[in-house]
């Protein structure tokens, strides 16, 4: 990924005016999907694009999301928006399960793709998602996937700081994601519960993200994964009785990079008074980097290189204009949020369908946590034996 700048957008590529964009979902990623797309022309230099039309299944509901958030029409069939000659964006914010058919579908019918984590719920999805990208960018049409944190500035920080050699060899990472949401055991099934519609629990939740995170600080490739899943609350409140949860609560991983780095992976959605924690230490042989999504406007960093007598860590406050997105933003220390990484997706792909640069993360490197997400549950099936992978692809 190239480190992103705010210079004016080329006018010689012929895109259609305005590029009209539909959302497929509108609840939680639908709403900060939507909030992006309102909201990323006030500050970003894009092709002019639409609002267009938001997608769902209740049509009272949709109408009156479409309402809020911006959009011109709203629908309840996704396939027959795919179809209108003034779409030329779909934005997949509906579970993984749908991701598939709905992406495969779309860029068949010349459509670029953005489409949230995981790229899908199994490799046989995922593998027929990213032949169909590559067919379709070979046409100018492009794709992408939602790892959002790619695009917090702090994050895209660390990113240039570590390719810089400032951290000299990097040794280990350990990333942590952690949330409380399902500490409850009366919490009532939903779709991210069963393994049919979400294809596996906190690890392709948000292991996805902490995972990519890995690839993409580093830019590295995994070889090697030794796992374990646990399900602490077996059994919730469905909507017919007591259902059996068939996913995972928690997860844990090691991943052997192919730099010689290992990387410590633990997530949790029953990690009770951690919200939404995200946190990542990268140690090297010259200097460590911290970060901590609670303060995402911050970087810890430690030079090893200095004087021991002088050493400690330093907080960087990421928000000066010379660091990644901040020049669209406001003052400096005027900070910004979690929201705002959407925005910086939004803009970054819309850069790329002006310019033609494929943009990242793509399906392949999607596919590419997916086959490490695959790896980890294998190896948990396995008394958490280590799982060779044989398809590692660099965090671009
Ligand atoms: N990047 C992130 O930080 C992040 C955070 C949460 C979720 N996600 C991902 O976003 C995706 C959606 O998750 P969510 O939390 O928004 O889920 P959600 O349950 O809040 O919303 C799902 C939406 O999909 C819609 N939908 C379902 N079936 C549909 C159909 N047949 N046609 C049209 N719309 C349909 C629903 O109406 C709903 O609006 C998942 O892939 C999830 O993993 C990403």
């Amino acid at each position: 990924m190239t480190t992103p700048t705010h210079s004016p957008l080329p006018s010689d590529r012929q895109l259609p005016t305005p590029l009209g964009v539909a959302v497929i979902g509108y609840a939680f990623m639908g709403k900060a999907h939507s909030n992006a797309w309102r909201n990323v022309a006030s500050f970003f230099d894009v092709p002019a694009f639409e609002q267009k039309v938001l997608v769902g299944r209740d049509a009272t509901q949709v109408a009156a999301a479409a309402a809020k958030y911006g959009w011109a029409e709203s629908a309840t069939d996704w396939r027959t928006v795919i179809e209108r000659d003034d779409i030329h964006i779909i934005d997949i914010c509906a579970p993984g399960w749908m991701h598939a058919e709905i992406a495969v579908a779309a860029l068949a019918a010349g459509k670029h793709v953005l489409v949230e984590k995981p790229l899908a719920n199994t490799i046989a999805e995922a593998e027929l998602m990213t032949a169909a990208a590559a067919k379709a960018r070979a046409r100018g049409v492009q794709s992408m996937i939602g790892f959002n944190y790619r695009r917090v500035p702090a994050l895209a920080l660390a990113r240039e700081l570590i390719a810089e050699g400032r951290l000299g060899t990097v040794r280990h990472v350990r990333a942590a994601y952690l949330q409380d949401w399902l500490s409850d055991a009366e919490s009532p099934m939903t779709w991210r519960l069963r393994k049919e519609t979400a294809g596996s629990g906190a690890l392709g939740d948000i292991a996805s993200h902490a995972i990519d995170q890995v690839l993409f600080l580093l830019g590295d490739a995994v070889t090697e994964v030794s796992g374990r899943l646990h399900t602490f609350v077996t059994n919730r409140p469905g909507p017919s009785g007591t259902e059996e949860v068939t996913v995972d609560d928690a997860a844990w991983a090691t991943l052997s990079l192919a730099s010689g780095a290992i990387a410590s992976v633990e997530v949790s959605r029953v990690a009770t008074g951690q919200k939404n924690s995200l946190k990542l230490e990268i140690y090297g042989d010259k200097g460590t980097i911290l970060f901590d999504l609670e303060s995402l406007n911050e970087l810890g960093f430690l030079d090893a290189t200095v004087p021991v007598r002088e050493q400690g860590f330093r907080r960087i406050l990421v928000n000066e204009p010379e660091h990644p997105y901040l020049e669209a933003w406001w003052p400096q220390g005027h900070i910004i949020g979690w929201e705002q990484t959407f925005t910086h997706q939004v803009r970054d792909f819309l850069t790329a369908i002006a310019t033609g640069e494929a943009p990242s993360p793509s399906f392949e490197e999607g596919l590419n946590v997916q086959h490490i997400l695959a790896a980890v549950e294998e190896s948990a099936a396995a008394k958490s034996s280590l799982i060779q992978l044989h398809t590692a692809t660099e965090g671009a």
